[in-house]
């Protein structure tokens, strides 16, 4: 199918709304692009996105913290300050309704914000980790996160907080690169991915792996694919279609064309 190139051209292929009327087991896959309507920033749209602003390997490895703990615990804390200060997005809201109305639903994201869980959708696997869930770098104890910091500074250098129990220095609860990601929540995604009928990918560039095995994984198992991204994607199997355009003006139409009988 070729892709549509703004919401009101989306013609739904009769084929794909069956799917979607009859599919039992749904997975939502997230990326930045969900949570771009809000106002954060992704990581490699050109000019905003963040890595074409800062350097990964300054701000997002064990290596980077060990060698300046305030630079990265600043950054990261300047990223959850911001974060709270914006709102979900009807992306979000629009998938949180679709977990209400379909018979089975498994969110799976690589966003660190927690958006999702604010606009209600209950249960959400974070295969990222969280900007609100800092932890001792030594024993792993959590952390309630700080009062967050005025951000009207930008960013700044925050020397991390101390664990009570082991002296340990708090990191920021992200995954980094060159770490694992959180087993379960991995495991529970590939698993969902290769059960479920239909999965969602939502504004991600599918870069970065292994989350980025899902949509394929997915598609591999008989599932339909459909991307929700404005910039055009190369896709794998005839299972896969894309939707072009923002998630915030798409995801509510199809919430839509699912609810319609
Ligand atoms: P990217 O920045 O790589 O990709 C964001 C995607 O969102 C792009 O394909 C954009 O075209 C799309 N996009 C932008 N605005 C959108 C909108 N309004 N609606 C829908 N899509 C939109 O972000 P991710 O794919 O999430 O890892 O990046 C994956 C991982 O790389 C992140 O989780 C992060 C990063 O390094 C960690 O932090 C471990």
């Amino acid at each position: 199918m070729t892709p549509v190139n703004t919401v009101s051209e989306i013609l739904w292929p009769p084929k794909f709304l069956e799917a979607m009327r009859s599919a039992q087991h749904w997975v939502v896959f997230t990326g930045a692009g969900v949570s771009a309507e809000s106002g954060i920033p992704t990581f490699r749209d050109a000019l905003t996105g963040l890595w074409s602003n800062f350097d990964p390997e300054d701000l997002a490895t064990t290596e980077a913290f060990l060698r300046d703990p305030d630079l990265v615990w600043g950054w990261y804390e300047w990223r959850r300050a911001k974060v709270l200060e914006v709102a979900p997005n009807p992306a979000h809201q629009a998938i949180a309704e679709l977990a209400r109305h379909v018979p089975r639903l498994t969110l799976i994201t690589q966003n660190v914000d927690d958006l999702h869980e604010r606009a209600g959708s209950p249960s959400v696997l974070h295969l990222h980790g969280s900007l609100h869930h800092p932890r001792c770098m030594r024993c792993a104890k959590a952390l309630d996160p700080p009062q967050p910091l005025d951000t009207s500074q930008g960013e700044q250098l925050l020397a991390p907080p101390v664990c009570v129990d082991c002296g340990g220095l708090i990191r920021p609860g992200v995954v980094w690169f060159g770490e694992m990601l959180p087993e379960q929540a991995l495991t529970q995604a590939f698993e969902a991915a290769a059960q479920c009928d239909l999965l969602l990918s939502v504004g991600t560039s599918g870069v970065v792996y292994p989350a980025a095995q899902i949509p394929q994984l997915a598609a591999r198992s008989g599932a339909w694919v459909i991307h929700i991204n404005p910039q055009n994607l190369a896709l794998g199997s005839e299972r896969e279609f894309q939707l072009t355009g923002a998630a915030g003006a798409i995801l509510p139409l199809l919430v839509q064309q699912v609810l319609a009988d």
